[in-house]
Protein backbone atom coordinates (compact mmCIF):
# COMPACT_ATOMS: atom_id res chain seq x y z
CA UNK A 1 0.00 0.00 0.00
CA UNK A 2 1.10 3.44 -0.96
CA UNK A 3 2.31 6.21 2.02
CA UNK A 4 -0.49 7.54 3.34
CA UNK A 5 -0.65 10.04 6.53
CA UNK A 6 -3.23 9.04 10.00
CA UNK A 7 -3.38 10.69 13.46
CA UNK A 8 -2.73 9.17 16.62
CA UNK A 9 -2.19 10.48 19.97
CA UNK A 10 2.08 11.01 20.44
CA UNK A 11 3.48 11.75 23.63
CA UNK A 12 6.98 13.40 23.27
CA UNK A 13 9.80 14.14 25.65
CA UNK A 14 10.06 17.70 25.03
CA UNK A 15 13.19 18.21 27.76
CA UNK A 16 14.27 15.48 30.10
CA UNK A 17 11.77 13.71 31.72
CA UNK A 18 9.24 16.53 30.55
CA UNK A 19 6.40 15.36 28.24
CA UNK A 20 3.72 16.64 26.19
CA UNK A 21 1.27 14.91 24.48
CA UNK A 22 -0.88 15.89 21.07
CA UNK A 23 -2.34 14.72 18.46
CA UNK A 24 -0.08 14.67 15.46
CA UNK A 25 -0.15 12.97 12.06
CA UNK A 26 2.00 10.33 11.36
CA UNK A 27 3.22 8.50 7.94
CA UNK A 28 2.44 4.97 7.04
CA UNK A 29 5.88 3.60 5.93
CA UNK A 30 4.47 0.03 5.21
CA UNK A 31 4.84 -3.73 6.74
CA UNK A 32 7.70 -5.94 7.50
CA UNK A 33 7.19 -9.61 7.40
CA UNK A 34 4.46 -11.37 8.90
CA UNK A 35 3.24 -7.65 10.37
CA UNK A 36 -0.57 -6.99 9.37
CA UNK A 37 -2.23 -3.01 9.41
CA UNK A 38 -4.99 -2.41 11.52
CA UNK A 39 -7.28 0.03 10.89
CA UNK A 40 -8.79 0.46 14.76
CA UNK A 41 -12.47 1.60 15.18
CA UNK A 42 -11.86 1.43 19.11
CA UNK A 43 -9.48 1.79 21.52
CA UNK A 44 -9.71 1.52 25.69
CA UNK A 45 -7.52 3.79 28.41
CA UNK A 46 -5.71 1.37 31.12
CA UNK A 47 -3.77 2.67 34.19
CA UNK A 48 -1.27 1.48 32.73
CA UNK A 49 -1.85 3.63 29.28
CA UNK A 50 -1.94 7.15 31.17
CA UNK A 51 1.42 6.32 32.96
CA UNK A 52 3.13 6.11 29.15
CA UNK A 53 0.89 9.34 27.92
CA UNK A 54 2.17 10.97 31.36
CA UNK A 55 6.05 9.60 30.70
CA UNK A 56 7.08 6.45 32.55
CA UNK A 57 9.94 5.17 30.97
CA UNK A 58 9.76 2.10 33.35
CA UNK A 59 6.98 1.35 30.60
CA UNK A 60 7.94 2.99 27.44
CA UNK A 61 11.62 3.58 27.22
CA UNK A 62 12.01 5.85 23.99
CA UNK A 63 9.57 8.51 23.32
CA UNK A 64 8.01 9.98 20.78
CA UNK A 65 5.70 6.93 21.46
CA UNK A 66 1.84 6.19 20.76
CA UNK A 67 -0.03 4.71 24.06
CA UNK A 68 -2.81 2.19 23.93
CA UNK A 69 -2.57 -1.39 25.32
CA UNK A 70 -5.78 -2.50 23.15
CA UNK A 71 -6.96 -2.13 19.86
CA UNK A 72 -10.18 -3.68 17.82
CA UNK A 73 -10.66 -3.10 14.10
CA UNK A 74 -10.33 -4.35 10.79
CA UNK A 75 -7.27 -5.17 9.11
CA UNK A 76 -5.94 -3.23 6.19
CA UNK A 77 -3.54 -4.72 4.85
CA UNK A 78 -1.38 -8.17 5.87
CA UNK A 79 2.44 -9.54 5.33
CA UNK A 80 1.24 -12.34 6.82
CA UNK A 81 -1.05 -15.29 5.91
CA UNK A 82 -3.06 -15.97 9.04
CA UNK A 83 -5.72 -13.12 8.87
CA UNK A 84 -6.90 -11.26 5.35
CA UNK A 85 -7.94 -8.08 4.80
CA UNK A 86 -11.35 -6.88 5.97
CA UNK A 87 -11.61 -9.45 8.83
CA UNK A 88 -12.38 -7.98 12.21
CA UNK A 89 -10.03 -8.32 15.19
CA UNK A 90 -8.07 -7.16 18.38
CA UNK A 91 -5.08 -7.11 19.85
CA UNK A 92 -4.57 -6.75 23.87
CA UNK A 93 -0.98 -6.84 25.66
CA UNK A 94 2.18 -7.79 24.40
CA UNK A 95 4.27 -4.65 23.60
CA UNK A 96 1.31 -2.88 21.96
CA UNK A 97 1.04 0.61 23.98
CA UNK A 98 4.57 -0.04 25.60
CA UNK A 99 7.74 -0.04 23.21
CA UNK A 100 5.11 -0.79 20.46
CA UNK A 101 3.11 2.00 19.00
CA UNK A 102 -0.36 1.36 20.24
CA UNK A 103 -4.06 1.94 19.84
CA UNK A 104 -4.54 5.17 20.87
CA UNK A 105 -4.17 5.49 16.96
CA UNK A 106 -6.19 5.34 14.01
CA UNK A 107 -3.91 2.47 12.41
CA UNK A 108 -1.69 0.38 14.17
CA UNK A 109 1.07 -2.26 12.80
CA UNK A 110 1.49 -5.27 14.94
CA UNK A 111 3.04 -8.78 14.26
CA UNK A 112 0.00 -11.24 13.17
CA UNK A 113 0.79 -13.62 16.02
CA UNK A 114 -0.49 -10.83 18.82
CA UNK A 115 -4.00 -11.13 16.97
CA UNK A 116 -7.11 -12.42 17.85
CA UNK A 117 -10.06 -12.89 15.56
CA UNK A 118 -13.43 -11.13 16.49
CA UNK A 119 -16.53 -13.23 17.45
CA UNK A 120 -19.13 -12.76 14.54
CA UNK A 121 -21.36 -11.97 17.47
CA UNK A 122 -18.98 -8.93 19.24
CA UNK A 123 -18.33 -5.31 17.74
CA UNK A 124 -14.79 -3.58 18.39
CA UNK A 125 -16.72 -1.81 20.60
CA UNK A 126 -17.96 -4.80 22.65
CA UNK A 127 -14.42 -5.68 22.25
CA UNK A 128 -13.01 -3.10 23.78
CA UNK A 129 -14.89 -2.78 27.19
CA UNK A 130 -13.50 -5.88 27.81
CA UNK A 131 -9.95 -5.13 26.54
CA UNK A 132 -7.21 -5.51 29.12
CA UNK A 133 -8.70 -5.32 31.92
CA UNK A 134 -11.23 -7.79 31.35
CA UNK A 135 -9.31 -10.18 29.94
CA UNK A 136 -7.20 -9.52 33.46
CA UNK A 137 -10.34 -9.98 35.73
CA UNK A 138 -11.16 -13.29 33.69
CA UNK A 139 -7.41 -14.62 34.14
CA UNK A 140 -8.09 -14.01 37.63
CA UNK A 141 -11.67 -15.79 37.69
CA UNK A 142 -9.88 -18.52 35.89
CA UNK A 143 -6.86 -19.45 38.41
CA UNK A 144 -9.25 -19.14 41.11
CA UNK A 145 -11.76 -21.74 39.44
CA UNK A 146 -8.61 -23.65 38.96
CA UNK A 147 -7.93 -23.31 42.67
CA UNK A 148 -11.09 -24.80 43.52
CA UNK A 149 -12.47 -21.45 44.43
CA UNK A 150 -16.31 -22.17 43.36
CA UNK A 151 -19.60 -19.90 44.35
CA UNK A 152 -20.70 -21.57 46.80
CA UNK A 153 -17.48 -21.52 48.77
CA UNK A 154 -17.90 -18.21 50.09
CA UNK A 155 -17.30 -14.39 49.18
CA UNK A 156 -14.90 -12.62 46.49
CA UNK A 157 -13.27 -9.30 47.65
CA UNK A 158 -12.46 -6.66 44.90
CA UNK A 159 -10.59 -3.98 45.76
CA UNK A 160 -10.07 -0.81 43.45
CA UNK A 161 -13.62 -1.64 42.82
CA UNK A 162 -15.01 1.36 40.44
CA UNK A 163 -11.98 1.37 38.43
CA UNK A 164 -11.38 -0.53 35.01
CA UNK A 165 -10.09 -4.01 36.41
CA UNK A 166 -12.39 -3.57 39.22
CA UNK A 167 -15.75 -2.74 37.65
CA UNK A 168 -14.88 -5.86 34.87
CA UNK A 169 -14.30 -8.23 37.57
CA UNK A 170 -17.67 -7.52 39.73
CA UNK A 171 -19.37 -8.21 36.77
CA UNK A 172 -17.64 -11.33 35.29
CA UNK A 173 -17.63 -12.93 39.00
CA UNK A 174 -21.35 -11.97 38.82
CA UNK A 175 -22.30 -13.49 35.85
CA UNK A 176 -20.27 -16.89 36.63
CA UNK A 177 -22.49 -16.83 40.33
CA UNK A 178 -20.09 -15.26 42.59
CA UNK A 179 -20.79 -13.43 45.90
CA UNK A 180 -18.99 -10.17 45.31
CA UNK A 181 -17.96 -7.58 47.96
CA UNK A 182 -16.37 -4.39 45.82
CA UNK A 183 -13.84 -2.61 47.91
CA UNK A 184 -14.13 1.14 46.94
CA UNK A 185 -12.56 4.83 48.08
CA UNK A 186 -15.69 6.34 46.81
CA UNK A 187 -18.70 6.34 48.91
CA UNK A 188 -20.79 7.88 46.43
CA UNK A 189 -20.21 5.22 44.28
CA UNK A 190 -21.96 2.56 46.27
CA UNK A 191 -25.28 2.38 43.82
CA UNK A 192 -22.69 1.92 40.39
CA UNK A 193 -20.95 -0.82 42.11
CA UNK A 194 -24.47 -2.75 43.21
CA UNK A 195 -25.85 -2.24 39.93
CA UNK A 196 -22.75 -4.27 38.47
CA UNK A 197 -22.98 -7.05 40.83
CA UNK A 198 -21.75 -6.23 44.18
CA UNK A 199 -23.70 -7.96 46.92
CA UNK A 200 -21.97 -5.92 49.70
CA UNK A 201 -19.71 -2.02 49.85
CA UNK A 202 -17.24 -1.72 51.60
CA UNK A 203 -15.15 1.11 52.24
CA UNK A 204 -11.39 1.27 51.38
CA UNK A 205 -10.26 1.86 54.51
CA UNK A 206 -11.86 -1.44 55.82
CA UNK A 207 -8.77 -2.63 53.92
CA UNK A 208 -6.38 -1.19 55.12
CA UNK A 209 -5.69 -2.76 58.62
CA UNK A 210 -2.64 -1.17 60.68
CA UNK A 211 -2.90 -3.36 63.83
CA UNK A 212 0.79 -5.26 62.42
CA UNK A 213 -1.29 -8.67 63.82
CA UNK A 214 -0.48 -11.68 61.41
CA UNK A 215 -3.63 -13.03 60.76
CA UNK A 216 -6.82 -10.97 60.88
CA UNK A 217 -10.76 -12.19 60.74
CA UNK A 218 -11.47 -14.92 58.07
CA UNK A 219 -13.36 -13.01 55.56
CA UNK A 220 -13.00 -13.99 51.52
CA UNK A 221 -12.50 -17.13 49.70
CA UNK A 222 -11.12 -14.92 46.90
CA UNK A 223 -9.57 -12.01 46.19
CA UNK A 224 -9.32 -9.96 43.32
CA UNK A 225 -6.39 -6.88 43.97
CA UNK A 226 -6.32 -4.23 42.24
CA UNK A 227 -4.09 -1.94 44.57
CA UNK A 228 -1.17 -3.51 46.31
CA UNK A 229 0.70 -2.15 49.18
CA UNK A 230 -1.06 -2.16 52.40
CA UNK A 231 -4.59 -3.22 51.03
CA UNK A 232 -2.76 -6.31 49.53
CA UNK A 233 -0.88 -6.88 52.95
CA UNK A 234 -4.33 -6.83 54.84
CA UNK A 235 -6.40 -8.79 51.82
CA UNK A 236 -3.74 -11.49 52.29
CA UNK A 237 -4.30 -11.80 56.58
CA UNK A 238 -8.03 -11.87 55.68
CA UNK A 239 -8.53 -15.09 53.68
CA UNK A 240 -10.28 -17.80 54.64
CA UNK A 241 -7.90 -21.16 54.81
CA UNK A 242 -6.61 -22.27 51.51
CA UNK A 243 -8.39 -18.55 49.97
CA UNK A 244 -7.04 -17.78 46.80
CA UNK A 245 -5.40 -13.65 46.47
CA UNK A 246 -4.92 -12.44 42.56
CA UNK A 247 -2.70 -10.11 42.57
CA UNK A 248 -3.09 -7.55 39.95
CA UNK A 249 -2.22 -4.18 40.63
CA UNK A 250 -0.12 -1.69 42.49
CA UNK A 251 -2.08 1.84 42.10
CA UNK A 252 -1.66 2.35 45.63
CA UNK A 253 1.65 0.78 46.26
CA UNK A 254 4.15 -1.57 44.40
CA UNK A 255 5.34 -2.87 47.75
CA UNK A 256 4.04 -5.40 50.16
CA UNK A 257 5.21 -6.56 53.31
CA UNK A 258 3.82 -9.85 54.80
CA UNK A 259 4.81 -12.46 57.47
CA UNK A 260 4.41 -16.33 56.23
CA UNK A 261 1.41 -17.36 59.07
CA UNK A 262 -1.32 -16.78 56.36
CA UNK A 263 0.53 -19.20 53.84
CA UNK A 264 1.54 -21.69 56.37
CA UNK A 265 -1.20 -21.21 58.94
CA UNK A 266 -3.81 -20.90 56.35
CA UNK A 267 -2.39 -22.48 53.29
CA UNK A 268 -3.36 -19.17 51.13
CA UNK A 269 -2.15 -18.89 47.84
CA UNK A 270 -1.17 -15.60 46.41
CA UNK A 271 -1.04 -15.76 42.37
CA UNK A 272 0.52 -13.18 40.05
CA UNK A 273 -1.26 -12.21 37.32
CA UNK A 274 0.30 -11.50 33.86
CA UNK A 275 -2.12 -10.12 31.15
CA UNK A 276 0.67 -8.77 28.67
CA UNK A 277 2.79 -11.80 28.01
CA UNK A 278 0.34 -14.36 28.03
CA UNK A 279 0.91 -17.57 25.90
CA UNK A 280 -1.75 -17.14 22.98
CA UNK A 281 -3.56 -21.26 23.87
CA UNK A 282 -3.92 -19.92 27.69
CA UNK A 283 -5.27 -16.13 26.09
CA UNK A 284 -8.07 -18.03 23.70
CA UNK A 285 -8.75 -19.71 26.56
CA UNK A 286 -9.78 -17.01 28.82
CA UNK A 287 -11.50 -15.07 25.75
CA UNK A 288 -13.74 -18.10 24.95
CA UNK A 289 -14.89 -17.74 28.24
CA UNK A 290 -15.39 -13.81 28.17
CA UNK A 291 -17.36 -14.50 24.70
CA UNK A 292 -19.40 -17.01 26.42
CA UNK A 293 -19.93 -18.23 30.31
CA UNK A 294 -18.89 -14.88 31.48
CA UNK A 295 -20.19 -12.39 29.10
CA UNK A 296 -21.87 -9.60 31.01
CA UNK A 297 -25.42 -8.92 31.00
CA UNK A 298 -25.17 -4.86 30.10
CA UNK A 299 -22.14 -3.19 29.65
CA UNK A 300 -23.49 0.25 29.39
CA UNK A 301 -23.07 1.26 32.98
CA UNK A 302 -20.29 0.94 33.84
CA UNK A 303 -18.99 2.41 30.08
CA UNK A 304 -17.69 5.38 29.46
CA UNK A 305 -16.62 6.47 25.47
CA UNK A 306 -15.09 9.61 24.47
CA UNK A 307 -13.12 10.24 21.20
CA UNK A 308 -9.06 10.35 20.83
CA UNK A 309 -9.31 14.48 21.21
CA UNK A 310 -11.05 14.12 24.18
CA UNK A 311 -8.75 11.53 25.69
CA UNK A 312 -6.21 13.91 27.44
CA UNK A 313 -8.85 14.96 30.21
CA UNK A 314 -9.70 11.02 30.90
CA UNK A 315 -6.09 10.06 31.15
CA UNK A 316 -5.22 13.11 33.49
CA UNK A 317 -8.90 11.58 35.93
CA UNK A 318 -7.48 7.87 35.60
CA UNK A 319 -3.68 8.97 36.87
CA UNK A 320 -5.92 10.53 39.54
CA UNK A 321 -7.42 7.08 40.73
CA UNK A 322 -10.82 9.75 39.76
CA UNK A 323 -11.94 7.50 36.85
CA UNK A 324 -15.05 5.27 37.40
CA UNK A 325 -15.59 2.73 34.81
CA UNK A 326 -14.05 1.33 31.78
CA UNK A 327 -12.93 4.26 29.48
CA UNK A 328 -13.74 3.35 25.84
CA UNK A 329 -11.47 5.53 23.09
CA UNK A 330 -13.78 5.42 19.53
CA UNK A 331 -11.08 6.31 16.79
CA UNK A 332 -12.94 7.71 13.40
CA UNK A 333 -10.59 7.44 10.94
CA UNK A 334 -10.89 9.49 7.72
CA UNK A 335 -9.25 7.32 5.57
N1 LIG B 1 -1.28 -7.56 36.06
C1 LIG B 1 -1.80 -7.21 34.90
O1 LIG B 1 -1.69 -7.91 33.89
C2 LIG B 1 -2.60 -5.93 34.85
C3 LIG B 1 -3.53 -5.70 33.81
C4 LIG B 1 -4.32 -4.55 33.88
C5 LIG B 1 -4.13 -3.64 34.92
N2 LIG B 1 -3.20 -3.88 35.86
C6 LIG B 1 -3.00 -2.98 37.01
O2 LIG B 1 -4.19 -3.04 37.77
C7 LIG B 1 -4.40 -1.78 38.42
C8 LIG B 1 -5.79 -1.27 38.06
O3 LIG B 1 -5.82 -0.93 36.67
P1 LIG B 1 -7.07 -0.13 36.07
O4 LIG B 1 -6.75 0.09 34.65
O5 LIG B 1 -8.31 -0.79 36.51
O6 LIG B 1 -6.89 1.27 36.86
P2 LIG B 1 -8.03 2.28 37.33
O7 LIG B 1 -9.17 2.26 36.39
O8 LIG B 1 -7.32 3.55 37.64
O9 LIG B 1 -8.53 1.64 38.70
C9 LIG B 1 -7.79 1.68 39.88
C10 LIG B 1 -8.75 1.89 41.06
O10 LIG B 1 -8.00 1.70 42.27
C11 LIG B 1 -8.51 2.56 43.30
N3 LIG B 1 -7.43 3.41 43.77
C12 LIG B 1 -6.84 4.46 43.11
N4 LIG B 1 -5.87 5.00 43.84
C13 LIG B 1 -5.83 4.28 45.00
C14 LIG B 1 -5.03 4.34 46.19
N5 LIG B 1 -4.07 5.25 46.34
N6 LIG B 1 -5.26 3.44 47.17
C15 LIG B 1 -6.24 2.50 47.04
N7 LIG B 1 -7.02 2.41 45.95
C16 LIG B 1 -6.82 3.27 44.95
C17 LIG B 1 -9.65 3.36 42.65
O11 LIG B 1 -10.86 2.63 42.90
P3 LIG B 1 -11.82 2.93 44.16
O12 LIG B 1 -11.94 4.42 44.22
O13 LIG B 1 -13.08 2.23 43.82
O14 LIG B 1 -11.13 2.40 45.37
C18 LIG B 1 -9.32 3.29 41.17
O15 LIG B 1 -10.47 3.49 40.39
C19 LIG B 1 -3.26 -0.88 37.94
O16 LIG B 1 -2.22 -0.91 38.90
C20 LIG B 1 -2.81 -1.53 36.65
O17 LIG B 1 -1.47 -1.21 36.35
C21 LIG B 1 -2.43 -5.00 35.84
Amino acid sequence: MSEFKFKALVVEEVQENIFKRSIKEIIYEGLSEEEVLIKVEYSALNYKDALSARGHKGITRKYPHIPGVDAAGIIEETKGNKFTAGEKVFVTGYDLGMNTDGGFSEFIKVPEGWVIRTPQNFTSRDLMIYGTAGFTAGIAIYEMQRNEITPDKGKILVTGATGGVGCLAIAMLTKAGYYVVASTGKPDKKDFLMRIGAKEVISREDVNDSSGKALLKKQWVGAIDNVGGNTLNTVIRSMEHRGVVASIGLVQSDKIESTVYPFILRGIRLIGIDSAESPMDYRLKIWNKIFNEWRINSHEDLVKECSLFELDKEINLILNGGQTGKVIVKIESEK
